[in-house]
């Protein structure tokens, strides 16, 4: 039988207890800088509320109009500038220092907030904001905090883009990040609507492996909701603080 999640406010959930040598996988989500002033992708308001995602967020998009992406991003760059970690980054950076290597943080987010609350080695699945490459040469991604109006090119005269994984490419670090699952004992979605794959399917892979608890944290019941053991619904900032407890350790 297919166990049913237990779906409720999270202050109705105790913390989560990791054992010494357990390993955490954590993956993020746009909820999780929320409480930032972070615009999310799917909620009312959202980003894809107000741009189309195959103009701003595909390949094809690019090809078309360079610019028009370009002012999309360096948007969003002006915006990175101006805001700050929260209370739920904060505590994940505070898990990181706690179990060290134990911990596996993944973030579907471009922004740079885990690192900026003292995460190290945060996993960015779906590139990084801050970050240009080019769309032809094999040249290194370089940090890039600037703002374009009209679209860079690279010194082999190609056009530069952002550094961020489009609709229809392939994240970055898959094979890490299935290493990873694996050996995960807990697996902790944060703040993402289950809507994107494959990033919304790790929940069913590991329940698949059948060996971690599987918990999701956010505001609203995502669309994978049916493959976590639980749901704990409320803010990120809020709940996200007081969630694991270490024992044993
Ligand atoms: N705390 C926790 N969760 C929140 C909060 C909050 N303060 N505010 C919003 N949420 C939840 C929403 O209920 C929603 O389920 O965060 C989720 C955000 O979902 P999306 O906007 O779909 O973002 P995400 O799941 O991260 O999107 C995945 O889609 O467009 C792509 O590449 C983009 O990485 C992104 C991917």
């Amino acid at each position: 039988m297919v166990p049913i999640p237990k779906i409720a406010p999270g202050n109705e959930f105790g913390p989560l207890l990791i054992k010494r040598g357990e390993r955490v996988f954590v993956l993020t989500g746009a909820g999780v800088s929320a409480e930032s002033g972070v615009p999310t992708f799917r909620d009312a308001g959202g980003l894809w509320e107000q741009h189309r995602v195959e103009d701003v967020a595909t390949p094809e998009g690019f090809e078309r109009a360079p610019e028009l992406v370009w002012r999309f991003y360096s948007e969003r760059r002006k915006k990175a500038a101006t805001v700050q970690p929260n209370a739920a980054h904060l505590a994940l950076a505070r898990l990181g220092e706690q179990i060290g290597d134990d911990l596996f943080l993944c973030t579907q987010n471009v922004d740079a907030l885990h690192e900026r609350a003292g995460s190290r080695g945060v996993w960015h699945m779906h590139g990084r904001l801050l970050s240009t490459r080019c769309s032809e040469c094999s040249r290194a991604p370089f940090d890039d905090e600037s703002a374009y109006e009209k679209a860079p090119r690279c010194d082999c005269g190609a056009l530069l883009r952002p550094d961020v994984v489009w609709f229809g490419e392939m994240p970055y670090g898959l094979s890490r990040i299935y290493q990873a699952l694996e050996e995960t004992d807990l697996f902790v979605t944060v703040g993402s609507s289950g809507a994107v794959y494959p990033a919304a399917g790790f929940v069913s892979h590991l329940r698949h492996l059948g060996r971690a608890r599987c918990i999701y944290v956010g505001l609203e019941k995502p669309e994978n909701a049916h493959a976590f053991d639980e749901c704990r619904l409320g803010k990120a900032g809020d709940l996200v603080p007081s969630l694991f407890e270490l024992a044993n350790r």
